[in-house]
């Protein structure tokens, strides 16, 4: 399901889950995609941060499922993300070294 979050003139935002809403989109009708992905850094545990105790976690869709499953769900929305983009259009994506590849 989507949402309409906010409109103005030739802009609009939604809130939806991002694989269903690329659904919506015709194959190569995209210039630009900017993406900034889970991390999956959290582990739901706790860590010691400048002598205080402190949770790991900043919400379910940041826990790591290992990394053969992390590396799957990035593989698939790229992917999706790929059929809808024009031949020349570009991908920008937020990462961190251990997740980006
Ligand atoms: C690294 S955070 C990005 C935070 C964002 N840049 C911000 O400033 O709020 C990753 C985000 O992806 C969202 N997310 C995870 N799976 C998603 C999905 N299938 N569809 C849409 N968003 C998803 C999470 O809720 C989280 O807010």
């Amino acid at each position: 399901m989507q949402k309409l979050y906010y409109k103005k003139l030739r802009f609009e935002l939604y809130q939806a889950d991002f694989l269903e809403f690329l659904k919506e989109f015709p194959e190569n009708s995209i210039d630009m995609v900017f993406a900034d992905p889970p991390y999956f850094l959290s582990s739901g545990t706790f860590t010691c941060q400048n002598g205080k105790m402190v949770s790991v976690k900043k919400g379910d869709w940041d826990l790591s499922n290992g990394l053969k499953k992390n590396f799957e769900f990035h593989l698939e929305w790229i992917k999706a993300v790929r059929k809808i983009l024009k031949p020349n259009g570009t991908i920008w994506i937020s990462g961190t070294y251990h997740s980006i590849y």
